[in-house]
């Protein structure tokens, strides 16, 4: 257990950083203090003082009176470096790197339980939403069978705007970035990549499970296309960035990140902005539904500041469902059933679908409607090139077992 008292050196000054730094002077009762901060650039204007800050990360590494590292910093290998050196100086670490954690999560598991010392994230998965704790405390005995979450906030609120306000893709990016919602490097939001970086995190608190990002199938909203939302608009949906997992009937694990249809009497079709909503599934207590902000200064620092004083107490996760001897798999195998619009028919590999619905092709919108494995999604990437939209229908999930009834009913449209 730590001492009461905990000394911070917090790595990074930027949205998060600095949130933090704000929460923590708006909480006076708290025993905390932040001793050092450490940036790249000492000669850029900050609000803190001066002397807080220091360029030279082993200031902060090597202090002794420090027995806490908070490590908001986007440079995923400097971030390795910080935290690891902190775990082995024998300081608590907590972190809001979703990136730089779904990149090492085996190395970062195995340096936590060698060191003994606390590796807390809350921060990185949907912001505000204290979902990773819940995960590992609460359902450890009533085990999850699903989750399906809007779980980047830039994303969302891109798309909510793009509906509900009639802006371009660009300026919606534009506000997200000015907001304080969107990564340093925006790609990373836009492409999928910081959704798919929290499914990772969530995988390993959900299932006990830990997936290499480069078997996971995702994408980002990069092509989604005026036509895609009129195409929503008309049959009533929204479109949403996805991040989903299901336990199938033979028990192993199944997931993608990608844009969904989502019908109006769907859970996550009210989150809007940068809200995120994560629902779970369970044998006993069935379906449960997470909503809070998911990304900007505050609301992130806010899970910073439980982490911190989760410290206090010595908390630490416990990875029950990964040290579980009966482990569960991940499957890449399933079919799912997608729209895909395209300005090229000659891209798109008919013969890859296990049935087609519908071709529609007209000037201003081409698209197909189909089942298809998910197998030649992950063999080329036809389906996330300019040009080509997919995006999943609203029941998109089929598993290799159901297919059967699939091919009958494809088969009674044709006779028709
Ligand atoms: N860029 C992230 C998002 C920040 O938009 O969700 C919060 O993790």
């Amino acid at each position: 257990m730590l001492e009461k008292k905990l000394v911070i050196g917090l790595f990074g000054f930027g949205v998060v950083g600095e949130g933090l730094y704000k929460v923590l002077q708006s909480t006076p009762s708290l025993p905390v203090s932040i001793k050092k901060i450490g940036i790249k650039n000492r000669h850029k204007k900050r609000n803190a003082p001066a002397s807080l800050f220091t360029d030279n990360l082993q200031d902060i590494l090597q202090d002794k009176e420090i027995n806490v590292i908070v490590e908001a910093i986007s440079d995923s290998a400097a971030g390795y470096y910080i935290v690891t050196t902190a775990m082995k100086n024998g300081k608590a670490v907590v972190s809001a790197s979703k990136k730089q954690i779904a990149e090492n999560l085996s190395e970062l598991l195995q340096l936590h339980l060698q060191t003994g010392q606390p590796f807390l994230y809350e921060a990185a998965v949907a912001a505000s939403i204290p979902i990773l704790r819940n995960l590992e405390e609460y359902y450890d005995n009533d085990w999850l069978t699903a989750f399906a979450g809007i779980v980047n906030g830039s994303t969302n609120y891109i798309l909510s705007n793009i509906f509900k306000q009639q802006l371009s893709f660009k300026e919606a990016l534009l506000r997200a970035q000015q907001s304080g919602y969107a990564e340093a490097d925006p790609s990373l939001d836009v492409e999928g990549h910081d959704a798919v970086h929290k499914t990772q995190l969530l995988l390993l608190h959900a299932f006990g499970t830990i997936v290499a990002k480069k078997d996971i199938l995702f994408n980002g909203i990069q092509h989604v296309q005026p036509c895609d939302i009129q195409f929503a608009r008309e049959k009533g949906y929204t479109i949403k960035l996805i991040a989903q997992a299901k336990k199938l009937k033979d028990h192993t694990i199944a997931g993608m990140v990608l844009p969904q249809f989502l019908t109006s009497d769907h859970i996550l079709f009210q989150t809007a902005d940068a809200y995120n909503g994560i629902t779970i599934e369970s044998s006993f207590a069935e379906q449960q539904f997470f909503y809070g902000k998911g990304a900007g200064a505050l609301p992130t620092a806010s899970a910073l500041l439980s982490d911190i004083s989760a410290l206090q107490y010595g908390y630490k996760y416990g990875y029950k469902k990964w040290k579980h001897p009966q482990k569960t798999k991940w499957e890449a195998r399933f079919y799912l059933k997608v729209y895909i619009s395209f300005t090229d028919q000659s891209t798109i590999p008919a013969a890859e679908f296990e049935h087609i619905e519908t071709w529609h092709i007209q000037p201003h919108h081409k698209y197909v409607i189909g089942t298809i494995h998910t197998q030649y999604l992950k063999k080329s990437d036809w389906w996330k090139t300019a040009g080509n939209s997919l995006i999943l229908l609203p029941d998109a999930f089929v598993e290799d077992r159901d297919i059967k009834r699939i091919q009958l009913k494809s088969l009674a449209i044709a006779e028709n």
